[in-house]
């Protein structure tokens, strides 16, 4: 088990290494934190799976803080957490089967991992969705349902052969998968808020002890929701730019960098094009709310007029 792995990486380990295509939009400057030209703020714990095949680790796990530039909802952060898990079948255990190397290792990944949710969870609906990651294939994504919506928990698959030959594995087969670990904790203890993760309420921080989770997650006690404080929504409408370089991604980086842990969802609810002018219209709603206090309408209103006055100068957007 890796959990000190440091979160600076280089391009090659982050995509590279992982077959992640040039062009893929993982690699964009609007997905990922670039430190410098060449190394980033790791957005998968999969940026260790190369290194530590080379060094002959064959069944391992890493735990670590990943970041990702994201829209802003309930169960997305910048920066979370994953567990990445791989196992390496030796040339024996593959010829002891019917199956393709492939097929077995595949079913070998989906028996483990259903135990795991059953484990953690015990009854749970879960359901298996074909995906694509560069490095595996076949590829597939756990999802479980809560609050009444699928979430996807993790993402996982048999690993891309050239991935092991790099490695000199040319004989071996392997799985990979990577866990959202603050997603499956929001499951297990009925967490309704990504943010919940981050504030120093001990309303939050009392009810969970380290190792209270080893008895096997679903016979523990939920997390007592403490009551919510009111949202307060604020809508903004503008006009993009020409040519524009305007992302959701770089909005929600400023209503992030603005307000913080106030910010609670970044919507789209209007959408417009004006085919006289060629322009389109934008208008998103910024809910605020704190987890931990009531807000004042002046101080929302500072926050909301700080993001329009950044919304000009730096995306370079018209405001309605
Ligand atoms: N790295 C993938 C992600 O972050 C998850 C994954 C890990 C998928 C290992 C397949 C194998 O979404």
């Amino acid at each position: 088990m890796f959990d000190d792995l440091h979160p600076v990486v280089s391009t090659y380990d982050n995509f590279d290494s992982v077959l992640v295509p040039e062009g893929h939009v993982s690699r964009s400057r609007n997905d990922t934190y670039y430190v410098t030209e060449d190394r980033v703020l790791r957005c998968h714990t999969s940026a260790h799976q190369l290194s530590l095949l080379k060094q002959g680790e064959k069944k391992f796990l890493v735990a670590g803080d990943v970041y990702r530039r994201d829209s802003i909802d309930a169960t997305h952060f910048p920066v979370f957490h994953q567990m990445e898990g791989v196992r390496v079948f030796a040339k024996s255990e593959l010829s002891s089967t019917e199956l393709t190397p492939q097929d077995f290792v595949s079913q070998e990944l989906k028996i483990m991992l259903e135990g795991l949710a059953k484990h953690l969870f015990g009854e749970v609906e879960l359901r298996w969705v074909d995906a694509y990651f560069p490095f595996t294939d076949p590829s597939y994504e756990l999802e479980i349902f809560f609050n009444g919506e699928w979430l996807e928990v993790l993402g996982c698959g048999v690993m891309q052969k050239q991935i092991l030959n790099e490695a000199s594995l040319v004989d071996e087969e392997a799985w990979a998968f990577g866990l959202g670990l603050e997603r499956l904790a929001m499951v297990l203890f009925d967490i309704p808020d990504i943010r919940l993760f981050w504030t120093n309420d001990e309303r939050f921080s009392k009810q969970f002890k380290a190792g209270m989770f080893r008895s096997g997650g679903h016979n523990m006690q939920k997390f007592k929701s403490y009551s919510k404080y009111p949202p307060c929504y604020k809508d903004v409408s503008f006009w993009l730019p020409d040519g524009s370089k305007f992302t959701e991604n770089n909005l929600c980086e400023i209503v992030r960098s603005t307000a913080g842990n106030l910010v609670e969802e970044v919507k789209l609810i209007d959408e417009f094009h004006n085919p006289k002018t060629n322009q389109v219209s934008n208008c998103y709603r910024i809910t605020y709310r704190s987890m931990d206090r009531s807000l004042t309408d002046e101080e929302i209103n500072t926050l909301q007029d700080d993001v329009r006055e950044t919304l000009v100068t730096s995306l370079g957007v018209t405001l309605r």
